[in-house]
Protein backbone atom coordinates (compact mmCIF):
# COMPACT_ATOMS: atom_id res chain seq x y z
CA UNK A 1 0.00 0.00 0.00
CA UNK A 2 1.25 3.58 -0.75
CA UNK A 3 2.44 5.70 2.18
CA UNK A 4 -0.55 7.92 1.21
CA UNK A 5 -3.57 5.14 0.72
CA UNK A 6 -1.68 4.08 4.49
CA UNK A 7 -2.10 7.55 5.87
CA UNK A 8 -5.47 8.07 4.48
CA UNK A 9 -6.83 4.73 6.02
CA UNK A 10 -5.12 5.52 9.29
CA UNK A 11 -7.22 9.43 9.48
CA UNK A 12 -10.86 7.50 8.18
CA UNK A 13 -10.47 5.49 11.33
CA UNK A 14 -11.85 7.60 14.39
CA UNK A 15 -9.65 5.28 16.72
CA UNK A 16 -6.95 6.62 14.93
CA UNK A 17 -8.30 9.99 15.04
CA UNK A 18 -8.96 9.69 18.39
CA UNK A 19 -5.60 8.65 19.36
CA UNK A 20 -4.01 11.01 17.42
CA UNK A 21 -5.51 13.75 19.82
CA UNK A 22 -4.44 11.59 22.35
CA UNK A 23 -0.83 12.08 21.23
CA UNK A 24 -1.04 15.77 20.55
CA UNK A 25 -2.02 16.70 24.10
CA UNK A 26 0.44 14.26 25.45
CA UNK A 27 3.24 15.51 23.70
CA UNK A 28 2.36 19.29 25.07
CA UNK A 29 1.93 17.75 28.23
CA UNK A 30 5.44 15.98 28.23
CA UNK A 31 6.62 20.07 27.18
CA UNK A 32 5.00 21.13 30.37
CA UNK A 33 3.00 23.77 27.74
CA UNK A 34 -0.90 24.00 27.73
CA UNK A 35 -2.95 25.18 25.48
CA UNK A 36 -6.31 27.47 24.87
CA UNK A 37 -9.13 28.21 22.47
CA UNK A 38 -6.78 30.20 20.59
CA UNK A 39 -4.12 28.08 19.95
CA UNK A 40 -5.72 25.34 18.47
CA UNK A 41 -8.02 24.40 15.73
CA UNK A 42 -10.23 21.12 14.98
CA UNK A 43 -8.97 19.36 11.80
CA UNK A 44 -12.14 18.98 9.49
CA UNK A 45 -12.70 15.54 7.73
CA UNK A 46 -14.56 13.66 5.25
CA UNK A 47 -18.18 14.37 6.09
CA UNK A 48 -21.60 12.93 5.22
CA UNK A 49 -22.83 15.12 7.63
CA UNK A 50 -25.20 18.30 7.50
CA UNK A 51 -24.93 20.69 10.04
CA UNK A 52 -28.91 20.72 10.10
CA UNK A 53 -29.00 17.07 10.89
CA UNK A 54 -26.36 16.69 14.18
CA UNK A 55 -27.74 15.83 17.04
CA UNK A 56 -26.81 18.39 19.89
CA UNK A 57 -28.40 16.24 22.98
CA UNK A 58 -25.87 15.75 25.74
CA UNK A 59 -25.75 15.86 29.47
CA UNK A 60 -24.89 18.25 32.56
CA UNK A 61 -24.59 15.29 35.17
CA UNK A 62 -25.13 11.98 35.14
CA UNK A 63 -28.89 11.79 35.14
CA UNK A 64 -29.54 15.63 33.81
CA UNK A 65 -29.41 15.86 30.16
CA UNK A 66 -29.79 18.62 27.70
CA UNK A 67 -31.01 19.27 24.23
CA UNK A 68 -28.52 21.52 23.55
CA UNK A 69 -24.95 21.23 25.16
CA UNK A 70 -24.66 24.83 26.49
CA UNK A 71 -25.60 26.00 30.46
CA UNK A 72 -25.35 29.73 31.36
CA UNK A 73 -22.96 30.66 34.57
CA UNK A 74 -23.83 31.05 37.76
CA UNK A 75 -23.15 34.63 37.84
CA UNK A 76 -25.21 37.70 39.56
CA UNK A 77 -25.16 39.53 36.14
CA UNK A 78 -26.15 36.33 34.23
CA UNK A 79 -28.43 33.48 35.53
CA UNK A 80 -31.51 34.25 37.25
CA UNK A 81 -35.33 32.37 36.89
CA UNK A 82 -35.18 34.41 33.26
CA UNK A 83 -31.83 33.17 32.09
CA UNK A 84 -32.97 29.76 33.89
CA UNK A 85 -36.03 29.99 31.60
CA UNK A 86 -35.00 30.57 28.68
CA UNK A 87 -32.39 29.06 28.89
CA UNK A 88 -34.22 25.87 29.26
CA UNK A 89 -36.94 26.34 26.51
CA UNK A 90 -34.05 26.83 23.99
CA UNK A 91 -32.92 22.89 25.13
CA UNK A 92 -29.80 23.84 27.60
CA UNK A 93 -29.79 24.91 31.31
CA UNK A 94 -29.20 28.06 33.32
CA UNK A 95 -27.11 27.77 36.62
CA UNK A 96 -29.15 30.10 39.23
CA UNK A 97 -26.49 32.05 40.93
CA UNK A 98 -26.03 32.39 45.25
CA UNK A 99 -25.75 35.95 45.33
CA UNK A 100 -29.11 36.10 47.04
CA UNK A 101 -30.49 34.82 50.42
CA UNK A 102 -32.02 31.01 50.01
CA UNK A 103 -35.72 31.86 50.08
CA UNK A 104 -34.83 34.21 47.16
CA UNK A 105 -32.51 31.43 44.97
CA UNK A 106 -35.61 28.51 45.63
CA UNK A 107 -38.48 31.43 44.30
CA UNK A 108 -36.59 31.98 41.33
CA UNK A 109 -36.15 28.46 41.20
CA UNK A 110 -40.05 27.66 41.12
CA UNK A 111 -40.34 30.64 38.36
CA UNK A 112 -38.52 28.27 36.21
CA UNK A 113 -40.53 24.86 37.49
CA UNK A 114 -43.45 26.14 36.84
CA UNK A 115 -43.20 28.48 34.10
CA UNK A 116 -44.56 25.61 31.87
CA UNK A 117 -47.10 24.40 34.20
CA UNK A 118 -46.05 20.71 33.80
CA UNK A 119 -47.23 18.56 36.12
CA UNK A 120 -48.68 20.52 38.87
CA UNK A 121 -47.71 18.73 41.68
CA UNK A 122 -49.78 20.62 44.38
CA UNK A 123 -52.86 22.65 42.78
CA UNK A 124 -55.30 24.25 44.66
CA UNK A 125 -58.12 22.19 45.97
CA UNK A 126 -60.90 22.99 47.61
CA UNK A 127 -63.54 20.88 50.13
CA UNK A 128 -66.62 19.29 49.27
CA UNK A 129 -68.37 21.37 51.98
CA UNK A 130 -67.44 24.47 50.78
CA UNK A 131 -69.99 26.90 49.37
CA UNK A 132 -69.27 28.13 45.84
CA UNK A 133 -69.57 31.99 46.98
CA UNK A 134 -66.53 31.33 49.50
CA UNK A 135 -64.65 29.46 46.51
CA UNK A 136 -65.35 32.47 44.54
CA UNK A 137 -64.42 35.26 47.40
CA UNK A 138 -60.60 32.94 47.93
CA UNK A 139 -60.09 33.17 44.18
CA UNK A 140 -60.60 36.64 44.04
CA UNK A 141 -58.80 37.47 46.98
CA UNK A 142 -55.91 35.19 46.19
CA UNK A 143 -56.18 36.69 42.51
CA UNK A 144 -56.23 32.94 40.86
CA UNK A 145 -56.44 33.60 37.10
CA UNK A 146 -57.67 29.50 36.65
CA UNK A 147 -61.20 28.31 37.06
CA UNK A 148 -61.02 24.51 37.64
CA UNK A 149 -60.42 23.16 41.07
CA UNK A 150 -60.10 19.78 42.48
CA UNK A 151 -62.52 19.11 45.33
CA UNK A 152 -61.37 17.04 47.92
CA UNK A 153 -63.31 15.23 50.87
CA UNK A 154 -62.48 15.10 54.80
CA UNK A 155 -59.70 12.44 53.91
CA UNK A 156 -58.16 13.98 50.75
CA UNK A 157 -59.56 11.65 48.40
CA UNK A 158 -60.48 13.07 45.26
CA UNK A 159 -64.44 13.18 44.93
CA UNK A 160 -65.06 15.72 41.49
CA UNK A 161 -63.59 18.69 39.85
CA UNK A 162 -65.18 22.15 39.87
CA UNK A 163 -64.68 23.88 36.68
CA UNK A 164 -65.43 26.71 34.54
CA UNK A 165 -69.10 25.34 33.37
CA UNK A 166 -70.19 24.74 37.19
CA UNK A 167 -69.21 28.01 38.22
CA UNK A 168 -71.02 29.58 35.22
CA UNK A 169 -74.49 27.20 35.73
CA UNK A 170 -74.55 27.08 39.50
CA UNK A 171 -77.68 29.28 40.29
CA UNK A 172 -77.10 30.25 43.76
CA UNK A 173 -73.63 30.85 45.62
CA UNK A 174 -74.81 28.90 48.46
CA UNK A 175 -74.87 25.93 46.50
CA UNK A 176 -71.84 22.99 48.09
CA UNK A 177 -68.84 22.57 45.56
CA UNK A 178 -69.94 18.72 46.28
CA UNK A 179 -73.03 19.70 44.59
CA UNK A 180 -72.12 21.69 41.71
CA UNK A 181 -68.69 19.84 41.00
CA UNK A 182 -68.87 17.56 37.72
CA UNK A 183 -68.42 13.74 39.34
CA UNK A 184 -67.43 11.82 36.66
CA UNK A 185 -63.43 12.48 36.67
CA UNK A 186 -60.75 10.65 34.68
CA UNK A 187 -58.02 10.07 36.62
CA UNK A 188 -54.65 8.68 35.87
CA UNK A 189 -52.03 6.97 38.81
CA UNK A 190 -49.70 9.16 40.31
CA UNK A 191 -46.32 9.48 38.24
CA UNK A 192 -48.40 9.72 34.91
CA UNK A 193 -45.43 11.15 32.70
CA UNK A 194 -46.61 14.34 30.59
CA UNK A 195 -47.00 12.27 27.12
CA UNK A 196 -48.85 9.69 28.56
CA UNK A 197 -51.53 12.27 30.22
CA UNK A 198 -51.57 14.04 26.43
CA UNK A 199 -52.56 10.84 25.32
CA UNK A 200 -55.38 10.23 27.85
CA UNK A 201 -56.60 13.73 27.87
CA UNK A 202 -57.04 13.31 23.97
CA UNK A 203 -58.99 10.05 23.80
CA UNK A 204 -60.78 11.41 26.52
CA UNK A 205 -61.54 15.06 25.60
CA UNK A 206 -61.05 15.95 29.25
CA UNK A 207 -59.32 19.58 29.94
CA UNK A 208 -57.95 18.12 33.15
CA UNK A 209 -56.06 15.00 34.37
CA UNK A 210 -55.74 14.57 38.09
CA UNK A 211 -53.57 12.23 39.16
CA UNK A 212 -54.25 9.88 42.13
CA UNK A 213 -52.34 7.32 44.09
CA UNK A 214 -53.85 3.55 45.25
CA UNK A 215 -56.03 5.34 48.18
CA UNK A 216 -57.22 7.77 45.79
CA UNK A 217 -56.12 10.69 47.14
CA UNK A 218 -54.62 13.90 44.86
CA UNK A 219 -51.20 13.66 43.89
CA UNK A 220 -50.82 16.04 41.20
CA UNK A 221 -53.03 17.48 38.01
CA UNK A 222 -52.29 17.92 34.23
CA UNK A 223 -54.04 21.16 32.40
CA UNK A 224 -54.57 20.19 28.57
CA UNK A 225 -54.00 23.74 27.56
CA UNK A 226 -50.53 23.52 29.43
CA UNK A 227 -49.77 19.90 28.14
CA UNK A 228 -50.56 20.48 24.35
CA UNK A 229 -48.62 23.77 24.88
CA UNK A 230 -45.38 21.80 25.51
CA UNK A 231 -46.09 18.87 23.24
CA UNK A 232 -46.79 21.40 20.05
CA UNK A 233 -44.62 24.51 20.49
CA UNK A 234 -41.26 22.93 20.45
CA UNK A 235 -41.78 19.14 20.24
CA UNK A 236 -39.15 17.72 21.81
CA UNK A 237 -36.69 21.04 22.31
CA UNK A 238 -37.46 21.82 25.62
CA UNK A 239 -35.22 21.06 28.23
CA UNK A 240 -38.16 19.41 30.56
CA UNK A 241 -38.01 16.69 33.03
CA UNK A 242 -40.10 13.60 32.91
CA UNK A 243 -42.99 15.73 34.74
CA UNK A 244 -42.69 17.92 31.63
CA UNK A 245 -41.35 21.09 33.86
CA UNK A 246 -38.51 22.94 32.67
CA UNK A 247 -35.20 21.46 34.07
CA UNK A 248 -33.43 23.77 36.90
CA UNK A 249 -30.30 24.31 38.45
CA UNK A 250 -29.13 26.45 41.15
CA UNK A 251 -25.22 26.69 42.68
CA UNK A 252 -25.28 26.31 46.32
CA UNK A 253 -21.91 26.76 48.76
CA UNK A 254 -20.02 24.40 51.05
CA UNK A 255 -22.20 23.06 53.87
CA UNK A 256 -24.77 25.34 52.48
CA UNK A 257 -27.55 23.06 53.88
CA UNK A 258 -30.53 25.02 54.67
CA UNK A 259 -30.33 26.81 50.93
CA UNK A 260 -29.97 22.60 49.65
CA UNK A 261 -33.32 21.28 51.33
CA UNK A 262 -35.16 24.31 50.44
CA UNK A 263 -33.81 23.74 46.48
CA UNK A 264 -34.69 20.25 46.91
CA UNK A 265 -38.37 20.99 48.12
CA UNK A 266 -38.66 23.46 44.98
CA UNK A 267 -37.71 20.22 43.35
CA UNK A 268 -34.33 21.46 41.53
CA UNK A 269 -32.72 19.01 39.18
CA UNK A 270 -29.45 19.68 39.72
CA UNK A 271 -27.18 21.50 42.05
CA UNK A 272 -23.65 22.90 41.43
CA UNK A 273 -21.54 23.31 44.74
CA UNK A 274 -19.99 26.67 43.13
CA UNK A 275 -16.42 27.28 44.42
CA UNK A 276 -13.25 28.98 42.90
CA UNK A 277 -10.87 25.93 43.62
CA UNK A 278 -13.02 22.62 44.54
CA UNK A 279 -10.14 20.65 44.91
CA UNK A 280 -10.27 20.95 48.95
CA UNK A 281 -10.86 19.09 51.91
CA UNK A 282 -14.12 20.85 53.07
CA UNK A 283 -15.80 20.31 49.71
CA UNK A 284 -14.68 16.76 49.09
CA UNK A 285 -16.70 15.77 52.69
CA UNK A 286 -19.71 18.35 51.74
CA UNK A 287 -19.73 16.38 49.14
CA UNK A 288 -19.61 12.65 50.30
CA UNK A 289 -22.48 14.15 53.14
CA UNK A 290 -24.46 15.35 50.22
CA UNK A 291 -24.18 12.46 48.19
CA UNK A 292 -25.26 10.50 51.60
CA UNK A 293 -28.54 12.02 52.63
CA UNK A 294 -30.02 12.96 49.55
CA UNK A 295 -31.37 11.70 46.29
CA UNK A 296 -29.93 14.67 43.63
CA UNK A 297 -27.52 15.00 41.33
CA UNK A 298 -23.96 17.07 42.30
CA UNK A 299 -22.09 18.85 39.96
CA UNK A 300 -18.50 20.47 41.27
CA UNK A 301 -16.20 23.26 40.47
CA UNK A 302 -13.92 24.90 39.70
CA UNK A 303 -10.90 22.15 39.27
CA UNK A 304 -8.43 21.77 36.36
CA UNK A 305 -6.51 19.09 37.13
CA UNK A 306 -6.59 15.58 36.78
CA UNK A 307 -5.86 14.51 39.50
CA UNK A 308 -8.52 16.71 41.27
CA UNK A 309 -11.67 15.77 39.08
CA UNK A 310 -10.99 12.16 40.08
CA UNK A 311 -10.62 12.67 43.65
CA UNK A 312 -14.07 14.43 43.40
CA UNK A 313 -15.70 11.77 41.36
CA UNK A 314 -14.57 9.43 43.77
CA UNK A 315 -16.39 11.81 46.56
CA UNK A 316 -19.67 10.76 44.62
CA UNK A 317 -19.69 13.96 41.86
CA UNK A 318 -22.41 13.54 39.27
CA UNK A 319 -20.51 16.05 36.75
CA UNK A 320 -17.37 17.98 37.10
CA UNK A 321 -16.91 22.03 36.73
CA UNK A 322 -13.47 22.55 34.53
CA UNK A 323 -11.81 26.16 34.72
CA UNK A 324 -9.91 27.98 36.71
CA UNK A 325 -8.98 31.53 35.16
CA UNK A 326 -10.03 30.87 31.86
CA UNK A 327 -13.07 33.84 32.44
CA UNK A 328 -13.63 36.74 30.35
CA UNK A 329 -14.04 38.98 33.86
CA UNK A 330 -11.27 36.60 35.96
CA UNK A 331 -8.33 37.55 37.29
CA UNK A 332 -7.56 34.48 39.34
CA UNK A 333 -3.88 33.73 36.93
CA UNK A 334 -2.47 36.88 37.39
CA UNK A 335 -3.61 37.46 40.94
CA UNK A 336 -2.84 33.75 42.40
CA UNK A 337 -0.41 32.95 39.74
CA UNK A 338 -2.39 29.08 39.07
CA UNK A 339 -4.59 27.69 36.97
CA UNK A 340 -4.15 25.99 33.47
CA UNK A 341 -5.19 27.15 30.10
CA UNK A 342 -8.50 26.00 29.47
CA UNK A 343 -8.07 23.68 26.35
CA UNK A 344 -5.76 21.46 28.17
CA UNK A 345 -7.32 21.96 31.00
CA UNK A 346 -10.79 20.20 29.94
CA UNK A 347 -8.98 17.60 27.63
CA UNK A 348 -7.05 16.21 30.61
CA UNK A 349 -10.06 16.66 33.09
CA UNK A 350 -12.59 15.12 30.80
CA UNK A 351 -10.16 12.12 29.71
CA UNK A 352 -10.38 10.43 33.44
CA UNK A 353 -14.00 11.42 33.91
CA UNK A 354 -14.80 9.76 30.92
CA UNK A 355 -13.41 6.96 32.53
CA UNK A 356 -15.86 6.61 35.26
CA UNK A 357 -19.22 8.14 33.11
CA UNK A 358 -18.85 11.23 34.80
CA UNK A 359 -19.79 14.26 31.89
CA UNK A 360 -17.20 17.36 32.19
CA UNK A 361 -18.78 21.04 31.87
CA UNK A 362 -16.01 23.30 30.18
CA UNK A 363 -16.53 26.64 31.98
CA UNK A 364 -15.24 29.77 30.79
CA UNK A 365 -12.87 31.01 28.34
CA UNK A 366 -15.10 30.69 25.30
CA UNK A 367 -15.62 33.75 23.27
CA UNK A 368 -16.74 32.72 19.80
CA UNK A 369 -19.34 29.89 18.56
CA UNK A 370 -15.80 28.19 17.17
CA UNK A 371 -14.66 27.55 20.73
CA UNK A 372 -18.03 25.63 21.29
CA UNK A 373 -17.13 22.34 19.01
CA UNK A 374 -13.28 22.47 20.39
CA UNK A 375 -14.35 22.31 24.18
CA UNK A 376 -16.72 19.73 22.99
CA UNK A 377 -13.78 18.33 21.09
CA UNK A 378 -11.75 17.41 23.80
CA UNK A 379 -14.34 15.37 25.75
CA UNK A 380 -16.62 17.98 27.91
CA UNK A 381 -20.54 16.94 27.12
CA UNK A 382 -21.27 20.97 27.55
CA UNK A 383 -19.91 24.33 27.66
CA UNK A 384 -20.49 26.80 30.72
CA UNK A 385 -20.96 30.72 29.48
CA UNK A 386 -20.92 34.04 31.32
CA UNK A 387 -19.37 36.68 29.04
CA UNK A 388 -21.23 35.28 25.68
CA UNK A 389 -24.96 34.93 27.60
CA UNK A 390 -24.37 38.46 29.30
CA UNK A 391 -25.66 41.46 27.73
CA UNK A 392 -28.50 39.74 26.88
CA UNK A 393 -32.11 40.91 27.88
CA UNK A 394 -32.83 37.38 30.24
CA UNK A 395 -29.38 38.45 32.06
CA UNK A 396 -30.51 40.40 35.04
CA UNK A 397 -29.87 44.18 35.26
CA UNK A 398 -31.05 46.95 33.47
CA UNK A 399 -29.92 48.67 29.99
CA UNK A 400 -27.38 51.49 30.24
CA UNK A 401 -27.05 54.14 27.93
CA UNK A 402 -23.33 55.47 27.64
CA UNK A 403 -21.29 56.80 24.47
CA UNK A 404 -24.19 56.41 22.47
CA UNK A 405 -24.31 52.66 23.00
CA UNK A 406 -26.30 50.29 24.98
CA UNK A 407 -24.73 47.92 27.62
CA UNK A 408 -25.25 45.67 30.40
CA UNK A 409 -23.21 45.34 33.65
CA UNK A 410 -21.28 41.97 33.81
CA UNK A 411 -18.65 41.59 36.61
CA UNK A 412 -16.63 38.89 38.30
CA UNK A 413 -17.99 36.73 41.07
CA UNK A 414 -14.89 36.97 42.69
CA UNK A 415 -14.80 41.09 41.47
CA UNK A 416 -14.86 44.19 44.36
CA UNK A 417 -18.42 45.08 43.79
CA UNK A 418 -20.03 41.21 43.96
CA UNK A 419 -17.81 40.79 47.20
CA UNK A 420 -18.69 43.93 48.85
CA UNK A 421 -22.23 42.66 47.95
CA UNK A 422 -22.73 39.25 48.38
CA UNK A 423 -21.46 36.46 51.16
CA UNK A 424 -22.13 33.82 48.41
CA UNK A 425 -19.72 36.02 46.37
CA UNK A 426 -16.96 36.15 49.64
CA UNK A 427 -17.32 32.00 49.85
CA UNK A 428 -16.48 31.51 46.51
CA UNK A 429 -13.17 32.81 46.79
CA UNK A 430 -12.89 32.04 50.64
CA UNK A 431 -12.45 35.52 52.22
CA UNK A 432 -13.96 35.94 55.43
CA UNK A 433 -16.96 38.17 55.97
CA UNK A 434 -15.05 39.90 58.39
CA UNK A 435 -12.40 41.76 56.29
CA UNK A 436 -12.09 45.21 56.10
CA UNK A 437 -10.17 44.63 52.16
CA UNK A 438 -11.37 42.08 49.67
CA UNK A 439 -8.63 40.45 47.85
CA UNK A 440 -10.42 40.46 43.60
CA UNK A 441 -9.88 37.48 41.62
CA UNK A 442 -12.15 39.36 38.93
CA UNK A 443 -13.36 42.57 37.47
CA UNK A 444 -16.71 44.54 36.67
CA UNK A 445 -17.47 45.92 33.39
CA UNK A 446 -19.69 46.67 30.45
CA UNK A 447 -21.23 44.57 27.78
CA UNK A 448 -22.94 45.72 24.71
CA UNK A 449 -26.68 44.90 24.84
CA UNK A 450 -27.33 42.15 22.61
CA UNK A 451 -31.05 41.77 22.54
CA UNK A 452 -32.70 38.61 23.19
CA UNK A 453 -31.35 35.47 24.31
CA UNK A 454 -32.71 33.25 21.27
CA UNK A 455 -30.92 35.19 18.61
CA UNK A 456 -28.25 34.88 20.48
CA UNK A 457 -27.92 31.27 21.16
CA UNK A 458 -29.32 31.08 17.59
CA UNK A 459 -25.84 31.67 16.17
CA UNK A 460 -23.63 29.81 18.67
CA UNK A 461 -26.02 26.30 18.34
CA UNK A 462 -25.51 26.81 14.60
CA UNK A 463 -21.66 27.58 14.80
CA UNK A 464 -21.31 24.42 16.90
CA UNK A 465 -23.45 22.38 14.24
CA UNK A 466 -20.84 23.92 11.28
CA UNK A 467 -18.28 22.99 13.60
CA UNK A 468 -19.51 19.29 13.74
CA UNK A 469 -19.97 18.98 9.73
CA UNK A 470 -16.64 20.49 9.15
CA UNK A 471 -15.37 17.11 11.50
CA UNK A 472 -17.99 15.05 10.30
CA UNK A 473 -19.54 14.27 13.59
CA UNK A 474 -23.36 13.51 14.07
CA UNK A 475 -23.50 13.70 17.37
CA UNK A 476 -21.14 14.32 20.63
CA UNK A 477 -20.70 10.96 20.99
CA UNK A 478 -18.97 10.71 17.78
CA UNK A 479 -17.19 14.45 17.68
CA UNK A 480 -15.76 13.11 21.22
CA UNK A 481 -13.96 10.18 19.14
CA UNK A 482 -13.38 12.48 15.57
CA UNK A 483 -12.37 15.18 16.98
CA UNK A 484 -8.28 16.08 16.38
CA UNK A 485 -6.32 19.28 16.53
CA UNK A 486 -3.71 21.47 15.16
CA UNK A 487 -1.82 23.54 17.14
CA UNK A 488 -1.74 27.06 15.33
CA UNK A 489 1.13 29.77 15.40
CA UNK A 490 0.50 33.38 16.10
CA UNK A 491 0.08 33.66 12.39
CA UNK A 492 -2.28 31.35 12.11
CA UNK A 493 -4.33 33.00 14.74
CA UNK A 494 -4.41 36.53 12.76
CA UNK A 495 -5.14 34.49 9.51
CA UNK A 496 -8.24 33.03 11.28
CA UNK A 497 -9.50 36.65 11.78
CA UNK A 498 -10.83 38.43 9.04
CA UNK A 499 -7.61 40.54 7.51
CA UNK A 500 -6.56 43.29 5.67
CA UNK A 501 -10.06 45.18 5.44
CA UNK A 502 -11.61 47.78 6.92
CA UNK A 503 -15.36 46.10 8.33
CA UNK A 504 -18.36 47.77 7.54
CA UNK A 505 -21.01 45.60 8.85
CA UNK A 506 -20.73 44.29 12.02
CA UNK A 507 -22.02 40.38 11.65
CA UNK A 508 -24.26 38.92 14.53
CA UNK A 509 -22.03 35.78 15.10
CA UNK A 510 -18.47 38.08 15.17
CA UNK A 511 -18.83 40.99 17.46
CA UNK A 512 -16.02 43.38 16.89
CA UNK A 513 -14.95 45.70 19.89
CA UNK A 514 -16.94 44.00 22.34
P1 LIG B 1 -16.72 33.67 30.73
O1 LIG B 1 -15.43 33.59 30.00
O2 LIG B 1 -17.80 32.91 30.08
O3 LIG B 1 -16.44 32.95 32.13
O4 LIG B 1 -17.10 35.08 31.00
C1 LIG B 1 -17.46 32.69 33.07
C2 LIG B 1 -16.91 31.85 34.20
O5 LIG B 1 -15.89 32.56 34.92
C3 LIG B 1 -15.86 32.12 36.29
N1 LIG B 1 -15.89 33.32 37.13
C4 LIG B 1 -14.80 33.86 37.69
N2 LIG B 1 -13.52 33.45 37.72
N3 LIG B 1 -12.96 35.36 38.96
C5 LIG B 1 -12.60 34.19 38.38
O6 LIG B 1 -11.42 33.85 38.43
C6 LIG B 1 -14.22 35.84 38.98
O7 LIG B 1 -14.51 36.89 39.53
C7 LIG B 1 -15.19 35.04 38.31
N4 LIG B 1 -16.53 35.17 38.16
C8 LIG B 1 -16.92 34.09 37.42
C9 LIG B 1 -17.07 31.22 36.49
O8 LIG B 1 -16.62 29.91 36.53
C10 LIG B 1 -17.93 31.54 35.30
O9 LIG B 1 -18.78 30.48 34.94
Amino acid sequence: MKKFEREFNFYENQKNREKSKDTFFKKTEEQRIALTFDDVRLKSGYSKVMPDDVDLESKFSRNIGLKIPIVSAAMDTVTEHQMGIGMALLGGLGVIHKNMSPEEQARRVSKVKYYLNGLIDKPICVRKEQSIAEILKMKKEKEYSFNTFPVIDKKDRLVGILSKNDFDFCKSGSIKAGEAMSKEVITAPKGTKLEKAYEVMFENKKKTLPLVDKDNRLAGIYVFKDVKRIMMENPGGYNVDENGQLVAAAAIGVNDFERLELLIEKKINVVVIDTAHADTESVVQNLKEIKKKYKIDVVVGNVSEPESTKRLIKAGADGIKVGQGPGSICTTRVVAGIGSPQVSAVYKCSKIAQEYGVPVCADGGLKYSGDIPIALGEGAHCVMMGGMLSGTKEAPGDVIFREGRQWKIYRGMGSVGAMEEHKGSRERYRQSSGKKSLVAEGVEGLKPYKGGLSQVMFQYINGLRRGMGYVGAADIAELHRKADFVRISGAGKAESHPHDILITREPPNYPIGD
